[in-house]
């Protein structure tokens, strides 16, 4: 569950057990060992753990010794909570996840729980930059590529798609977010590694790299051995260089404070970085920004799109939202509409606030907006934002576009199961109708007509039908080869 950090642990967890003999099953009831990666942003990411938690022990076919174990931000934030559920052996934090095979072992031989959480704090004055984190640098660098073995090793997010961590933590402190709490303080990774491990992926047929961060553009790397650090803009100028046969080349997140031209000028003159930032702005008032303390005011955030546009006119923006933020008026709210339509982000996240428990705000900001007043600000944001999809979208009627195909497209498959669950004999290939689905360096989705053999390649893809969710597309050259 969660986030992309997520899956990239999710992944690298998978890898280090499948040395240890474990294969996947999709049975959870028969599983000898079963693993939630659990996310903390929200209170409903929570609420499905529990859930998922509570069918598990109401299954009365489950084999005695399995173990369960809870990894992730809400291990961090509710070991508690999880312990007196009585069914969970293992909870182990984001920065402990290289223990796990450890913890596993031992819960087995002495059928007693194990808990790892180091990155466990409880406040902002406990946070010691860097404190522990070494060893848990040990999971990104041992990350298994291709089969281990006979088992292939499931990469979460694609065949051909791949993240790669940069930093850790957060230490930012925006007073509505678990994060910093769950994850721990910021620590940078040596951009040697980085490079490395990109390369290593390429090696493996690797088309396309998201590197990752919390506020990925603040990466900054000192080593002890007298070079001159290395900035965020160093970093990107250095991947984008050092491994020339990576296609495409992606970040995210990106904090708005601070992000500087030079990493603009870097993608300017770096083709195969794609044009495209995520840029939470969160709130459009800056009354409401300065309570979530954002550290930025809405006048430089509009400043940072237009310096984002002029130097990269075919930039695709993404957004995140958070309506009903703790003492957030019906004009606040305009205001954050005002933001969304300067913006005419290609894509906005909106979330109605969730109070977070040990958060700044948890304990000293109220969350005052009523629930109904919450959902009909989500409501009107999320029609505000269709509109301007719609508008982004008709805009690329007619234009090529360069897309990764990442495989069926989801309609495709429904319409298979259902035919399939209807006992039907259906010829596969042609149930999945050949609607692939893939994705522009915009991070635009264009659903098109294909083969199977095309899943993983670069096309060019003709948009002849627009949507406010997808692209509708024609294929206009066969595979690429890439
Ligand atoms: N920098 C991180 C942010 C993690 S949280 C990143 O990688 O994207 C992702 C988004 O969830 C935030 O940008 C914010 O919009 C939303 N969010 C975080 N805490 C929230 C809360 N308490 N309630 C509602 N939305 C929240
Ligand atoms: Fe959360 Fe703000 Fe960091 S949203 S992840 S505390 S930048």
């Amino acid at each position: 569950m969660g986030c992309q950090m997520n899956a990239l642990d999710s992944e690298l967890v998978m890898g280090e057990l499948s040395q240890g003999g474990y294969v996947l099953t999709d049975r959870m009831a028969a599983a000898d060992l079963v693993i939630f990666n659990t996310c903390s942003v929200r209170q409903h990411a929570e609420d499905k753990v529990h859930s998922r938690l509570g069918q598990l022990a109401s299954m009365r076919d489950r084999p005695a010794g399995q173990v369960v174990a809870v990894i992730g931000c809400m291990a961090e934030r509710d070991a508690d909570g999880l312990l007196v559920r009585g069914c969970v052996d293992i909870l182990c934090g984001p920065n402990d996840l290289h223990r796990l095979p450890t913890l596993i072992e031992s819960v087995r031989v002495h059928r007693q729980p194990e808990v790892a959480l180091s990155g466990r704090m409880r406040d902002r004055s406990t946070y010691v930059a860097g404190e522990g984190m070494s060893d848990i640098e040990s999971l990104d660098t041992h990350r298994r590529l291709g089969p281990a073995g006979h088992v292939p090793v499931p990469r979460v997010f694609g065949e051909r798609q791949a993240y790669v961590r940069i930093t850790r933590g957060c230490n930012k402190f925006c007073t509505f977010c678990v994060v910093p709490l769950t994850r721990g303080p910021e620590v940078h990774r040596p951009p040697d590694r980085i490079v490395e491990e990109v390369r290593k992926l390429v090696d493996h047929g690797v088309v396309e790299v998201t590197l990752l961060g919390q506020t990925v553009n603040h990466y900054r790397f000192q080593g002890d051995d007298g070079r001159p650090p290395t900035s965020f803009a160093d970093l990107l100028r250095r991947v984008h260089d050092e491994v020339p046969d990576l296609p495409r080349l992606r970040f995210v997140t990106s904090y708005p404070r601070d992000f500087t031209d030079e990493t603009l000028d870097v993608m300017a003159a770096s083709p195969r970085i794609c044009r495209y930032l995520h840029l939470p702005a969160q709130s459009g008032s800056n009354a409401v920004l300065k309570r979530m303390n954002r550290g930025y005011t809405v006048e430089q955030y509009r400043d940072l799109l237009d310096r984002a546009r002029s130097r990269l006119p075919d930039v695709a923006l993404a957004g995140d939202m958070i309506v009903g933020f703790s003492g957030e008026t019906e004009e606040d709210f305009e205001q954050s509409l005002e933001l969304l339509r300067y913006a005419r982000y290609k894509n906005c996240f909106i979330f109605k606030y969730s109070p977070r428990p040990g958060t700044y705000a948890d304990g000293r900001l109220p969350d005052d907006v009523p629930e109904s007043v919450k959902r009909s600000r989500n409501q009107a944001m999320l029609a505000v934002q269709a509109e301007i999809n719609l508008a982004n979208h008709r805009s690329l009627l007619g234009r090529t576009l360069e897309v990764l195909v990442e495989g069926y497209s989801k309609a495709a498959l429904k319409a298979q199961e259902s035919e399939q669950s209807r006992g039907e004999e259906v010829d596969r290939s042609a149930a999945r109708g050949g609607q692939l689905v893939g994705r522009t360096p915009g991070d635009q989705i264009v659903v098109f007509h294909g083969k199977p053999d095309m899943i993983g390649r670069l096309l060019t893809v003709r948009v002849t039908g627009a949507t406010p969710y997808t692209l509708h597309g024609v294929v206009q050259d066969g595979p690429s080869g890439r």
